[in-house]
């Protein structure tokens, strides 16, 4: 039987991973999020397939990993989205987002957030150079026009010592903000 929103426990978060580098750490914002009581599904777009342990997040999240949209016909993977969490957001899908794009599970499912009316939030991992784009400044600011949270700026460019700054997990929860 499908489950539905108002039949799972707690509110459900989907979590939407692009491919970029930090999506290898996802499961440190899984974590975080089931410490706050949300149940999550993660969605990802098809080459974010690649950036991290898929098998290890399914057995984590207790539910598989989504990147291809279901067959018709086939009942709903995930109950309906009580927030929304993109998490890293590349540069590649936030403009497609922003244009309306849903060729992909990840890009339909954040195009229909907005119509659903729940909290999306947003962590993007987008280098200096490629966020000096004019579509990437204005993707921001059709998306931010339409109550989408995004967190600061994160380039990831290695600073002194050959490290990178922490990717801000967390934030991302944060801006959802209280349930
Ligand atoms: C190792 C690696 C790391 C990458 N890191 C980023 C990144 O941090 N931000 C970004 O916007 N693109 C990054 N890319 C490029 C994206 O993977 C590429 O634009 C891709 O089309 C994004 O697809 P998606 O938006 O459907 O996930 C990276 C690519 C590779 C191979």
């Amino acid at each position: 039987m499908t489950e539905t929103s108002a039949q799972a426990s707690k509110p459900f978060l989907y979590v939407v991973v692009c491919a970029a580098g930090v999506a290898s750490g996802i499961s440190k914002l899984i974590t975080a999020a089931e410490e706050r009581d949300w149940e999550v599904g993660v969605i990802a777009t098809p080459l974010a397939l690649g950036f991290f342990d898929t098998d290890a997040v399914g057995t984590q999240t207790g539910r598989p990993i989504r990147s291809a949209w279901r067959r018709p016909g086939d009942p709903r993977p995930f109950p309906a989205p009580d927030a929304v969490l993109v998490a890293p957001a590349t540069f590649n899908t936030v403009n497609k987002w922003s244009a309306g794009i849903a060729d992909t599970l990840a890009l339909g499912t954040l195009c229909e957030a907005h119509g659903l009316g729940v909290p999306i939030a947003v962590l993007p991992c987008v280098g200096d150079a490629l966020a000096a784009h004019p579509a990437y400044r204005a993707s921001l600011e059709r998306l931010r026009g339409m109550g989408v949270r995004f967190a600061d700026p994160y380039a990831g460019d290695v600073q002194q010592g050959d490290v990178r700054p922490e990717f801000g997990w967390e934030r991302g929860l944060e801006l959802l903000g209280a349930r």
